[in-house]
């Protein structure tokens, strides 16, 4: 169910990035208890991406998934947000670490790319933060050759009760807590959760990736009991 509190308009989405990007990677750190590096390399895992493959990473924040891109498999990887402190931090962690990725502040939902350029394109924890998931899903699917592939990782609900009950104590409870004390702002952690929520993950998901019409042997997997899920597509 859709909340109603849950103000997903771009500027407001923007900002709350904006405000937290500072302390972003060391929080994700923390609440996932480091997981979330392994978490990454299943998606590039996942992706089936190759070496020689130009990868697009949306919503790539700090950019730990198209760097996780470029080390793992060594492919050419770009990643666009449209936080312009979220990629400024990227960015400064690219000149830290040699890296060829090259990173550009741009909305998913109007790609600057034109299309069939790219082998897989990826998002992270991104998807549920648009207010137009349709119109992302579209633009990542113009700019990707057919055939190649989307590879989505998205925050889930455990279809276990005891398992999904403890995640959503702790989502709900400790992450804004966690979130809110590492960077002083709590609100963006309730967010966070709230988003969770109310994404239709699994099943639901895959539903939706398949009425838009661009996509072909729709995959997707649970990661860490039902936290999170691990989505992949063809392009037709
Ligand atoms: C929770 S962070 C995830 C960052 C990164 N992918 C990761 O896994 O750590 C969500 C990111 O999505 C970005 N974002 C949300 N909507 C976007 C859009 N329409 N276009 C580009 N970036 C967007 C935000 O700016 C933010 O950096």
């Amino acid at each position: 169910m859709q909340n109603s509190s849950l103000n997903k308009d771009p500027k407001n989405i923007q900002s709350m990035f904006a405000s937290i990007a500072d302390s972003y990677d060391k929080a994700n750190k923390v609440m996932t208890f480091g997981l979330d590096k392994k978490w990454r390399k299943q998606v590039v895992k996942y992706s089936k991406a190759q070496k020689q493959d130009k990868i697009l990473d949306c919503a790539t924040g700090t950019g730990d998934l198209a760097f996780c891109f470029e080390n793992t498999i060594g492919a050419n990887t770009t990643g666009i947000d449209f936080c312009q402190e979220m990629i400024n931090i990227a960015k400064q962690k690219a000149v830290k670490q040699n890296s060829n990725t090259e990173f550009k502040t741009a909305d998913m939902t109007q790609l600057p790319f034109k299309d069939n350029q790219f082998n897989v394109c990826s998002v992270a924890y991104g998807i549920r933060n648009t207010n137009n998931i349709k119109l992302a899903l579209k633009e990542m699917a113009r700019v990707t050759k057919p055939d190649g592939y989307l590879v989505i990782l998205e925050t889930g609900v455990s279809s276990t009760f005891i398992i999904k009950q403890s995640l959503s104590f702790y989502t709900k409870h400790i992450m804004p807590l966690l979130g809110g004390f590492i960077s002083g702002k709590k609100t963006a952690y309730q967010y966070l959760n709230q988003s969770s929520q109310n994404f239709p993950g699994g099943k639901n998901f895959v539903k939706l990736l398949k009425d838009t019409g661009h996509f072909k042997n729709i995959e997707f997997k649970s990661l860490c009991l039902g936290a999170s899920f691990l989505y992949r597509a063809q392009i037709k």
